[in-house]
């Protein structure tokens, strides 16, 4: 080879490299933008169809299963109809002891017969209304003679409301409140208590997405489900030495007798009638699994919801002041 040709085989050499190097870290760039694009729009595709949060979501799928609650004794309040109801049903499915609670004993009986098909598990029906600090003394009382100690308090019983805020009377707001935050606080507060004593123990409030947002025509009952917020929030500094979780439970809109059985305007009168937005709510059942996904991964708070309320939740908790007119 002369100096001359080795000349241009080298500059050869090095403008191939040069080439090369650009079309390199070119191709590079593209697969990084492509690999971006594909698992931005692999995203959307999953929100899209999500109907709960993202975190529960994933606990769904590589999380704990309901059989983590097998042996547990779980006492659910509201388990007469709707949520807590089809919840009793998930939770049969594995070896766990259940005491329902609620109003109406002949419902309780029904859904305890079911659960009794479905799984191996132990039901006790004990009637309790919420509101009578008494009987959720007894009935405390009563579950720890039979299974000496409670895991998990689901507290669900809870009614919604169908008023105008401004007509609603007083006696009318103290009855929401009463049912869905303060004598749900007093519930807690007796299993909470026994569950210091334990060292252990959960307890799982229903909460709604209307104690994240703002709901027409609901004013109270979101107050109330914000309360429960707080008091959660506040609690758990207190117990936060200890082993006992609280959770919040989010359902958006849920199948189930809630509308019907709503407060309105006037003290003692239910709204009644027809659930006309009964079709594009999400399924009892599907509530309910996700229910016990959160319970059984001990989820701090959980949104269970379909879109588009799901995506409306996430801007109001992180861009708040879109809801801020
Ligand atoms: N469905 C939804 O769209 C939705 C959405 C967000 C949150 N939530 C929450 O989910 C929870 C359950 O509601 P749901 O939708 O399943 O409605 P539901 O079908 O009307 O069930 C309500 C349950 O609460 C019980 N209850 C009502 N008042 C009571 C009282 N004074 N003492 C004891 N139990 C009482 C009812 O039983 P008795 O009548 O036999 O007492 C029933 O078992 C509530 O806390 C609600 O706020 C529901």
């Amino acid at each position: 080879m002369t100096p001359g040709e080795i000349d241009q085989t080298v500059a050869c050499f090095l403008t191939f490299t040069k080439l090369s190097k650009f079309k390199f870290t070119h191709t590079i760039k593209e697969m990084l933008f492509l690999l971006f694009l594909a698992g931005f729009i692999a995203f959307l595709a999953v929100f899209l169809f999500a109907d709960a949060d993202l975190l529960t979501l994933y606990y769904e799928r590589f999380g704990l299963k309901a059989d983590s609650l097998r042996g547990k004794v779980i006492w659910i309040t509201g388990a007469s109809s709707g949520i807590g109801e089809y919840t009793a049903y998930e939770l049969s499915k594995v070896n766990c002891s259940l005491i329902l609670s609620a109003r109406r004993k002949s419902e309780l009986e029904r859904v305890a017969s079911k659960c009794r098909t479905l799984g191996p598990v132990d039901v006790v029906v004990l009637p309790l209304d919420v509101t009578d600090a008494t009987s959720q003394k007894n009935c405390f009382d009563k579950i720890i003679e039979q299974f000496g100690r409670i895991d998990v308090l689901y507290n669900n019983a809870g009614r919604s409301q169908q008023a105008d805020a401004l007509k609603t009377e007083l006696k009318a707001d103290h009855d929401i409140f009463d049912i869905n935050f303060i004598y749900c606080i007093s519930l807690a507060k007796i299993v909470l208590n026994h569950m210091k004593e334990i060292g252990s123990g959960q307890v799982a409030f229903t909460s709604s997405i209307a104690g994240k947002l703002g709901s027409p025509r609901q004013a109270m009952y979101c107050a109330t489900k914000h309360a429960l917020h707080g008091w959660v929030a506040a609690t758990r500094f207190e117990l936060g030495e200890t082993d006992i979780i609280l959770q919040l439970l989010c359902p958006g809109p849920v199948v189930s007798d809630i509308r019907k059985c709503s407060f309105t305007e006037v003290s003692g009168k239910e709204f009644g009638g027809e659930d006309p937005n009964a079709k594009k709510k999400m399924s009892t059942e599907r509530c309910a699994k996700l229910m016990v996904v959160a319970v059984a991964n001990k989820i701090g708070e959980s949104w269970i919801t379909k879109q588009p309320i799901l995506l409306v939740t996430y801007i109001g908790q992180y861009i708040p002041v879109l809801f801020a007119w």
